[in-house]
Parts: C-alpha cells; structure tokens; sequence
C-alpha cells in the first residue's frame, strides 16, 4: 500500500479518486487550495469510506508549502489534479491559466525532485490531440495545438514531463487523457459542483432538471453526426478515478512516461444524453437548439484499449449509470456543498 499526496484532492474528480485510493486501501494527502471545490466534499469522502484522509490547504504554486508536505509526509507517488479547467474562461485570463496549471506544475516537479518522489499520474484531457485527427483517437496520434488556452496548457505539460522523464530515469509517469467524465458516486453524497454557470453539458442537464436553470440549449444539430448534434466519449467519474488507481500501480512498478486514453470508446450525442436522461430518470428536460458552439468538433471519442491491455483498467458503468448517477448527485444536493 503507497502513501498518496492528491493535488486538487477536494475538487470533481479528486475527491472520487479519494474514496477509490483509501477503498483500495492507500493512504491519502489532499493537497488544495480549495478555490474550486469545499472542504465538505473531503469530509463526505471520509464518511463514505470511514477512513480519514489527512488535508493540507495550499497552492500548488507555492514551492515552500509543498515542501513542507513532502518534508511531513513520506509521500510514494503522486496524482496531480490542482489546475483550471474552463475553456471559456481560459480565453480571458491566459495568464492565469498558465500561472495555475503550468507554473503550478512546474513547482510540483521541483518539490517532487527535492524529496525524491519520482512517481506522478497527471490529469490530462483530450484536447492535445487538437482538431486534425479523427475520431477514435489513439494514444500513438499527434498532438497538435488545442484550439483554447486551457487545453494548450495540458499540452505543454505533457511535453514537459516527457521531456523530465527522457532527462532522468528515475521518473515514472501516467498521462491519462480523460474524454468526458459524468456522473457521481452512487451514494450521491459527492459529485460536481461547478461555480456559476456550468460549461459542461452533464451539470447543466442536471441544473435545469432541478429547476435552476430553464432549459438546455443544444448547440448545433447539423453535424454530420446520427442525429445531428455532436458525439462525445462520457466516461463515469467513478471508472475514471478507478483508471487512477490502476495507474498509480503500474506506476510505481516501471519507470517511463506513457500515455492512456480514459474513455469508453463509445460515442453519445448530445441529444442521446438529453433523451436518455429523461428515459432514465422521468424528468422531463426542457429543450432548444440554437447555433453551433465555436470550437466543438463533430465527434470525438477514443480507442481506449491500451488503457485495458497495460492497465487492466476496464470501464464498467453504462450510459444509464452516469446519467442516473447524475441526478441522484444534484436531487440530494439541489445547490451542490452550499
Ligand atoms: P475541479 O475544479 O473540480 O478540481 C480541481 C481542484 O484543484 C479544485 O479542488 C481546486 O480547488 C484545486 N486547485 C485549482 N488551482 C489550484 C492551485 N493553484 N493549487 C491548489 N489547488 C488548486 O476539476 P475536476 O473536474 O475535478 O478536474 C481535475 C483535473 O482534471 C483538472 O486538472 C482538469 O483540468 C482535468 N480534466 C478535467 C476534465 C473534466 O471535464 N472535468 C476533463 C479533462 C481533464
Ligand atoms: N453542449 C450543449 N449545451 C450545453 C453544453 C454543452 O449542447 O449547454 C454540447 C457541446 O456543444 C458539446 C457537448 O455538449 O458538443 C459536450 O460539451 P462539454 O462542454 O460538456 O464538453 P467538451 O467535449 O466541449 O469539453 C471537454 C472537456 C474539456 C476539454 C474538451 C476538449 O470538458 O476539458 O473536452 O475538447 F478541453
């Protein structure tokens, strides 16, 4: 069992990577600085699991703080989650995306190498594949340049990791590119909360199924898709922080920098999900579709089988899982940790 420091521990997918690690019996340490998420969700983490956690407020930018982690803990590996992640708001403020998830990466590194902790699986996204392959992606394909700054700094990250791990052998690292995660834990007791207005699709079902919002707008449906409306790869919060813990192991038996797809390999439209969700959960989710979405492609979705074959991680919940999920997540809590 390996004693885990979780940068960004207390946020969507962090803190139902928390309850898989302590489940599987790892010791954890969340590291956040909690700009994106409660403290709530740590304490409900410890609840489900009745295991406790050790928490550490802080910012991954700050090298003084994360030492001292290191120097309190004897931390084996790391999962590193802290970062931004809104594509719109990435447009506004670049800089801050770079400082938060670059710089912030960078620090990590440093305090990693400081205390001889070569073992890190990154959040990373789909997006470094860019927009000039096509679906199903497969690790081996190119990157190109995302079309926003949120995904640039995915991209940048993953270079300079690989770049760290061509430099110096000690280092091992996974870099999972996540599709769509959705869904919640089954408990309902942890799921997603976003600030504002959600960006994503699945939150702002959710919201308008609980009368926050009045209707989802689908954007675009003449794509050249099944139904006209664009296909994405949704992968259940809980398989994905599953494919974390499977990372981590492999991880810490082989030295390296490879990548993972964490996906199903299945596209779904957007308007199945509207459809499926109301079938499912006998909501009904007033709907309207209006223009195209600037930066969205088609369909996108992965080959995710090298993820089975060098893993062993394998998805296990359905498109009814992750849209039931969902909702039992935001009916319990109408207004999320608030
Ligand atoms: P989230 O916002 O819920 O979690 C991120 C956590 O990091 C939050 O708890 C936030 O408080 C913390 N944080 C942010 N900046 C920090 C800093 N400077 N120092 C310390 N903590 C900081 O997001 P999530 O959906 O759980 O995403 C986790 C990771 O996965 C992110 O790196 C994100 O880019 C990546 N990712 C997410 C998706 C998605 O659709 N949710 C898709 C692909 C990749
Ligand atoms: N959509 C709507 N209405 C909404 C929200 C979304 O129709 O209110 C549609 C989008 O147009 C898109 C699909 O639902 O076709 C999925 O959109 P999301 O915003 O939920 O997800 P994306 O696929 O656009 O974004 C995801 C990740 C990002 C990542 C990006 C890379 O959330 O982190 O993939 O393409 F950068």
């Amino acid at each position: 069992m390996a004693k885990i420091l979780v940068t960004g521990g207390a946020g969507y997918i962090g803190s139902h990577t928390c309850v898989e690690l302590l489940n599987a019996g790892h010791e954890v340490i969340v590291f956040d600085n909690l700009s994106n998420s409660s403290e709530e969700a740590l304490r409900r983490v410890q609840k489900l699991t009745n295991k406790s956690l050790v928490f550490v407020q802080g910012d991954i930018r700050n090298q003084s703080e994360l030492d001292l982690v290191f120097q309190d803990h004897k931390i084996d590996a790391v999962i590193h989650f802290a970062g931004l992640k809104a594509v719109g708001e990435s447009q506004q403020i670049p800089l801050t995306y770079f400082d938060h998830n670059i710089t912030g990466s960078i620090q990590l590194i440093k305090a990693m190498e400081k205390a001889s902790v070569f073992t890190l699986v990154f959040s990373s996204s789909a997006t470094v594949y860019g927009e000039h392959s096509s679906s199903p992606y497969k690790e081996d394909f190119p990157l190109s340049m995302p079309n926003n700054n949120y995904g640039y700094t995915k991209l940048v990250i993953e270079q300079m990791l690989e770049k760290a791990a061509q430099a110096d052998v000690r280092w091992s690292i996974a870099l999972l590119r996540y599709f769509n995660p959705v869904g919640a834990h089954k408990s309902g007791e942890i799921g997603e909360d976003p600030q504002g207005t959600p960006n994503n699709l699945m939150p702002y079902v959710t919201q308008v199924a609980v009368g926050r919002r009045e209707k989802l707008s689908i954007f675009g449906h003449d794509y050249p898709t099944k139904d006209g409306t664009c296909e994405r790869d949704f992968i259940h919060v809980v398989d994905l922080a599953k494919a974390h813990v499977f990372a981590v192991i492999n991880r810490l038996k082989q030295t390296g920098c490879r990548a993972w797809n964490i996906g199903t390999g299945m596209p779904i439209s957007v308007l199945q999900i509207k459809e499926t969700f109301e079938k499912v959960n006998g909501v009904e989710i007033p709907t309207i579709f209006v223009e195209r979405r600037a930066g969205d492609l088609a369909a996108f979705y992965a080959d995710a089988t090298r993820a089975e074959q060098e893993l062993g991680w394998k998805p296990q919940y359905s498109l009814e899982d992750m849209l039931a999920d969902s909702w039992n997540w935001q009916k319990q809590n109408p207004n999320g940790y608030n």
